[in-house]
């Protein structure tokens, strides 16, 4: 620590003065960290702190959110994707009440312990709500120490990932582990951003190497971007007097928990000629294509899906498959639904079909 602890001492009163006001840092608690920092894992801090008040408001306590139903958990989490995160943050809740007496353990071993808490978010945790010096490596920190310290090894090798930590590690102060974890994270996410970085109001723009040697959009190095497949999704939507149907996504894939549309997934995209084939081999003869929208490209991390939403009037006397419910519009409100789908029964309620 002593040989770089101008790091720190330069950082530190940055923060202090021009850190966002985030509604968890004023009473850091361990349950309101660790939804907070759960929650910035799959958003940016200004929809994050949206959801971050519907999870204190509706769940004040981690007792309560051991007690919901996963299905109102998955409701809350609506639009952030991932919907694991959301399924674990009830586990570890119920973790929490069962093994710990309702108390976040005061210890990174433990913290991981916690279903869905890896080694970031244990840090995060231990560091800002306990002052244990881990270090907390997100992808601010990354770019930050990249930059700052001239680093061309990939951040995406493990080699990469062990330097960084243990350079974030020293560079903690003992006195202000979580202030200083923060900070770092927080220079990342307003200052020393991917583009356009304001190296102007930075407080280690002095002996950034990066800046020096020209190299700030080098850096940091990331090797090998992960293969993204694209998949082709067939929605139905079938019209009742009774509503619309839906289903529960089940089995281990994006999504599972979560209600969607009846969806028929074809490995190639499919057209108005070759869809009511497809459409027949799952449900049987008799169906009526009345409209369609699509393609709509919906992009998650290591997934592209196109979207096809096709209208159609059922075979008369509908046996529907075990698995699809009738939902009433009224109550569609009530089932969390993948961004994806809520948008288009969102617009379809107020503009119609097309
Ligand atoms: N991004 C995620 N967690 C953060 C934190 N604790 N401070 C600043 N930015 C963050």
């Amino acid at each position: 620590m002593s040989t770089r602890s101008w790091f720190s001492r330069a950082l530190l009163p940055w923060y202090r003065e021009h850190q966002r006001p985030l509604p968890w840092r004023s009473d850091p608690q361990p349950y309101t960290i660790w939804l907070s920092e759960v929650i910035l894992q799959q958003t940016r801090v200004d929809q994050g702190t949206a959801y971050w008040h519907r999870f204190v408001e509706r769940f004040p306590t981690v007792e309560h959110l051991a007690e919901a139903s996963e299905d109102e958990v998955l409701r809350l989490w609506q639009g952030l994707g991932y919907y694991s995160r959301a399924r674990n943050l009830r586990t570890a809740a119920q973790q929490v009440v069962q093994a710990h007496g309702g108390r976040f353990p005061a210890d990174h071993a433990a913290l991981r312990g916690l279903k869905g808490v890896g080694d970031y978010t244990a840090s995060a945790i231990a560091s800002i709500c306990f002052g244990i010096p881990e270090p907390v490596v997100d992808g601010n920190v990354y770019r930050v120490l990249a930059r700052v310290f001239g680093i061309a090894t990939p951040i995406d090798s493990t080699a990469g990932r062990k330097e960084f930590r243990v350079l974030a590690g020293e560079l903690i102060p003992p006195q202000h582990p979580g202030d200083h974890n923060q900070a770092v994270m927080e220079l990342g996410a307003t200052i020393c951003t991917p583009r356009n970085p304001r190296c102007g109001e930075c407080p280690l723009a002095a002996r950034c190497i990066a800046r020096a040697e020209g190299r700030i959009t080098e850096l940091p190095v990331k090797v090998g971007k992960t293969k993204v497949r694209t998949r082709h999704f067939n929605y139905l939507l079938i019209e009742t007097k009774g509503g619309l149907y839906l289903r529960k996504r089940a089995g281990k894939d994006i999504w599972q928990g979560l209600w969607e549309l009846p969806m028929i997934e074809t490995e190639k995209a499919m057209t108005a000629r070759s869809f009511p084939a497809a459409l027949r081999k799952m449900h049987g003869t008799g169906w009526t294509i009345l409209g369609l929208e699509g393609p709509v490209k919906h992009v998650l991390s290591h997934q592209v899906i196109q979207a096809m939403f096709w209208k159609a009037a059922p075979p008369k006397g509908l046996r529907p498959p075990a698995d699809w419910t009738l939902v009433s519009r009224a109550k569609l409100d009530l089932h969390g639904l993948p961004r994806l789908v809520e948008r288009h029964l969102a617009k379809w309620a107020e503009a119609g079909w097309p």
